[in-house]
């Protein structure tokens, strides 16, 4: 996959989140924007963040998987920090939360309020890092050291993206999840378009196409990459809008496990999960992705990669497991997935997915 030139387009994304944007305000498209409105929960929480740091929020979605309490979290991108001491709050003080960005004057307004937070919340769990995503390796970071990184609209911006993915996964440990949102494209961006300085950094011009972007995430050892929200996003300004035409950009999240040897597909073992309703905020239904919402105390049908993301992760002691891997029973439909064949339960309808959505049923899962 081509990449633009790293040094110069990496100097224009420094300059245009160091000094050309002051504010969430001064976007000139709504890409980096989060239109979704924040869980009540989380509200707040928002609340006890300092409004400089909210001032200079550039993210695109929201980055809060449940079941926080007590991890070891990194935010690949953190920009002023509003995402760290959001999720700081929530790992709480036996949980950390790091912070890594490559722009000195978002770093500042990050560090600057350090203490302020400390304050605020009764305790220090937070670390800033200066450095770059596609180099997580010499940052000090510890392999297989965190259970959760996030990332919220940066992934589109780095000039690697493969070696962002394998820096991540190198840095999870067993059953950890990388959790972030990020802007993708419908198709490849033009060459010519993902050198334009002010289209890459409002977020468009390094977006990856969505399903370049299943492809590299599998390349990277994360098999089965689960799609949890998106919304279409709008390009208000004419002048951006006339450069990227007839180009459909979504803002995604994507949770990715880190599980080794999950299937490319997903596959019958007649397993089946309960959902023991005990996850904070979801006494009923629990939530996995956009396409498994797992009701309390109901029998579960799952693929063989469902049931191994709901029993070798954190996820676990909310599940009660029914089956194993000794048998099999062919394609599991009920993900959405395709059986090439007439005549059979399942439909192929995956040759014709247009977005991300469907793109998880098309390739790896659900
Ligand atoms: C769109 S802003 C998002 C900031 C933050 N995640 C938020 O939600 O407010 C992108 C941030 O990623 C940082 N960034 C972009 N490319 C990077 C890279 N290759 N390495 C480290 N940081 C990078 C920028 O400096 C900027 O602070």
């Amino acid at each position: 996959m081509t990449q633009p030139a790293a040094p110069a387009i990496k100097a224009a994304v420094q300059a245009y989140y160091g000094s050309t944007l002051q504010s969430s305000d001064d976007l000139r498209t709504s890409a980096c924007c989060d239109a979704g409105s924040v869980p009540d929960g989380l509200k707040p929480l928002l609340a006890r963040i300092h409004p400089d740091v909210l001032a200079r929020y550039y993210g695109c979605g929201l980055v809060v998987p449940p079941l926080l309490e007590g991890l070891r979290v990194l935010d690949l991108g953190c920009g002023s920090g509003r995402d760290v001491y959001l999720l700081a709050q929530l790992v709480g003080p036996g949980g950390s939360v790091v912070g890594v960005d490559m722009t000195a004057e978002q770093l500042a307004v990050a560090e600057g309020h350090r203490q302020h937070h400390a304050e605020q919340f009764g305790y220090a769990n937070v670390r800033f890092v200066c450095g770059e995503i596609e180099q997580l390796d010499r940052l000090g970071l510890e392999p297989a050291s965190f259970d959760l990184v996030v990332s919220n609209c940066v992934v589109n911006l780095s000039t690697d993206k493969e070696a962002v993915l394998s820096g991540v996964r190198r840095l999870l440990k067993p059953g950890g999840e990388f959790h972030f949102a990020d802007v993708y494209a419908d198709r490849r961006v033009p060459a010519a378009l993902q050198q334009d300085p002010l289209l890459y950094g409002e977020c468009l011009a390094g977006a990856l196409y969505w399903n370049d972007f299943l492809r590299l995430a599998r390349a990277a050892g994360f098999s089965d990459p689960r799609l949890v929200a998106d919304r279409p996003l709008l390009i208000t300004d004419p002048q951006v809008a006339a450069r990227t035409g007839a180009i459909a950009f979504h803002s995604a999240t994507y949770r990715l496990f880190n599980i080794d040897g999950l299937e490319d597909a997903c596959e019958d073992h007649g397993q089946a999960v309960i959902y023991r309703g005990t996850v904070p905020g979801h006494p009923s239904v629990f939530p996995l992705d956009k396409h498994h919402r797992i009701e309390t105390g109901r029998v579960f049908p799952v693929c063989g990669n469902t049931f191994r993301m709901l029993t070798e992760t954190r996820l676990a002691p909310h599940f009660s497991a029914i089956g194993d891997f000794s048998g099999h029973y062919g394609f599991f439909g009920g993900c959405g997935s395709t059986c090439p064949f007439d005549g059979t339960a399942v439909e192929a309808t995956a040759a014709a997915a247009p977005m991300p959505a469907e793109s998880v049923s098309a390739g790896g899962c659900c």
